[in-house]
């Protein structure tokens, strides 16, 4: 039996395809505070699958004020040794459409002051990172991609620039986003990334795309054209993750 973490974000408000288990109320504590939210436990033939919404439920907790050290914490604790993390993205790569899907092999962090590390103050470590996201689950989701026919709408990599927010970018932020080779542009992969890599946790992730980033599309961002990428996209994301976790059933 695999155990499977699965961190959820605004596109993915829970799993569908997953048969509930036990409910688990308070979000338990952790050395480092409390998770966003009590995981979901459940399972899909025969591998096992915690979620956790990375916002909180009800979704209150904006990016910058995620506990990631907590989240991930909390994930291992519960035995989950790899992690499938759910992201809504702008897009730069002009090729990019609402409500496609990213699978980033790469990321830039432009944020600051979280707490990015599990290292006490006094200890020193530096962990390698030179490939953020797990080869291995990578690939399972592209392969769950081709399974499900979104080839196409599933760009089988990317480079992920990870901001502060809690507001949205600059056009010429954009830019310089793009200068740097940023493909797509979140709030919420980094500390989430490095954090997992610290514990030995696998991770990966999957963009859905809801917006041309500030300054590519027809006007300003609203909050009504990223639900209604929201709304198109999630189905997807979800059956694409659903088809990931029969591809490790089937043991892949
Ligand atoms: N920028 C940063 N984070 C985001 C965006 C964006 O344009 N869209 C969704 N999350």
């Amino acid at each position: 039996m695999r155990r499977v973490g699965i961190l959820g974000g605004t596109g993915l408000a829970g799993l569908d395809g997953v048969e509930a288990g036990p409910a688990t109320d308070a979000p338990p504590e952790t050395p480092y505070g409390a998770p966003s939210a009590a995981p979901e436990r459940g399972t899909r033939g025969a591998v096992e699958v915690v979620f956790l919404q990375r916002h909180g439920r009800p979704r209150s907790i904006l990016p910058h004020r995620v506990n990631y050290r907590a989240n991930l914490w909390l994930l291992q604790s519960l035995g989950v040794d790899a992690v499938i993390a759910a992201f809504t993205v702008g897009a730069l790569a002009r090729e990019y459409r609402d409500a496609d899907l990213v699978v980033p092999n790469q990321l830039i962090d432009y944020t600051h002051g979280r707490a990015d590390t599990f290292a006490g103050v006094d200890e020193i470590r530096h962990v390698d990172f030179t490939e953020p996201f797990d080869a291995t689950l990578r690939s399972g989701l592209v392969a769950a991609g081709e399974r499900c026919r979104l080839r196409g709408r599933l760009h089988t990599d990317g480079v992920y620039g990870c901001t502060q927010g809690p507001r949205l970018e600059t056009a010429a932020e954009v830019d310089r986003l793009e200068r740097d080779g940023c493909t797509v542009v979140g709030m919420t992969a980094m500390p989430e990334a490095v954090l997992a890599r610290e514990l030995g946790v696998r991770y990966a992730g999957v963009c859905l795309v809801v917006n041309p980033a500030a300054g590519r599309g027809d006007g300003p961002i609203t909050s009504a054209g990223i639900e209604a990428a929201v709304e198109r996209g999630a189905a997807d994301l979800s059956l694409l993750l659903q088809t990931f976790l029969d591809g490790l059933d089937e043991g892949g």
